[in-house]
């Protein structure tokens, strides 16, 4: 046994290890092959592309002011949103976050997706900015005691060093680890080192094929444990056409929220059959 593990460490291409590996688990085997069989078969469907899926875009923002801060589910993010009343000063305060009510779908749909917190949770956030949305995540670890990470990856150092600082204030730095990093190579090199992924937050660039990469790299990991797959800026461009696009190449479904977020606004989740 020992030396056949040799032999394939030696002799085997490294995305064959891949495989076998992926092959000893029982349950990601099952997915893997579902997912191979019907992946081309999706693939050939996502030509026709349909509007009906997604109708009247909107480009108004749909971040709430003025609302009440007693709401948000982590004490620093309320004391930073007090007083914000548009655009401007929330970019100011919170960077180019999500705000409410989005942070809250996002708190709760981790929150609650996490039925086996026995095992270490994995959650990916790509694009830090200044960490707001890092925050929520981890509250929602926090709040269900888990034993695990938000994985956060933003190519910006900057970005990584204020992140740090806001995490900190929040009083969730141990549920936090960063990495400075483009978003695909990140993804590329995590998906080898973790057999599951229960939750990535996708809001680096928001262009239609890096997107679409990025879910192509993550989709095995994902299924492994029914994860789920979290979007912003869904309502327009680069996200909705990747959001049509892997409706149509991938199984699964989309639920989509208009009334959240920004520039352009919309959040929406993807979950395996
Ligand atoms: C919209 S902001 C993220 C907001 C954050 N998720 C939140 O809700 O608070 C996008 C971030 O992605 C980062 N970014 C852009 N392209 C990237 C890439 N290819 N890889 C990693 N990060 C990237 C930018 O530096 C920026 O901080």
């Amino acid at each position: 046994m020992k030396k056949l593990r040799i032999f394939i460490k030696k002799y085997l291409p490294g995305p064959l290890i891949d495989i076998l590996r992926l092959l000893r688990d029982k349950y990601f085997c099952v997915d893997y092959i579902r997912a191979i069989l019907i992946y081309p078969l999706n693939m050939i469907k996502s030509f026709v592309v349909s509007k009906h899926y997604f109708p009247n875009p909107t480009d108004a923002a749909k971040r709430f002011f003025n609302y009440n801060y007693e709401l948000l589910p982590n004490s620093f993010l309320r004391d930073q949103e007090r007083g914000v009343a548009n655009i401007d000063s929330a970019i100011e305060k919170t960077g180019l976050s999500i705000g409410y009510p989005a942070w809250n779908l996002l708190y709760y749909s981790l929150l609650c997706s996490l039925s086996d917190i026995s095992r270490e949770v994995v959650v990916i956030e790509t694009g830090t900015n200044q960490g707001y949305s890092t925050i929520v995540l981890a509250q929602a670890l926090n709040d269900i005691n888990a034993n695990g990470y938000v994985h956060t990856v933003d190519l910006s150092e900057s970005n990584i060093e204020l992140a740090k600082k806001n995490v900190e204030k929040a009083g969730l730095i141990k549920y936090v680890k960063f990495y400075k990093a483009n978003a695909v190579a990140f993804l590329e090199d995590f998906a080898k080192k973790v057999k599951y992924v229960d939750f990535i937050f996708i809001d680096d660039l928001h262009e239609f094929s890096h997107i679409k990469k990025e879910f192509s790299i993550i989709y095995p990991r994902i299924v492994a444990c029914n994860g789920k797959a979290y979007f912003d800026n869904t309502s327009q461009g680069g996200v909705r056409n990747a959001l049509r696009f892997i409706k149509k190449a991938y199984p699964g479904d989309i639920i989509e929220f208009r009334n959240c977020s920004w520039n352009p606004p919309g959040n929406a989740i993807w979950q395996s059959y």
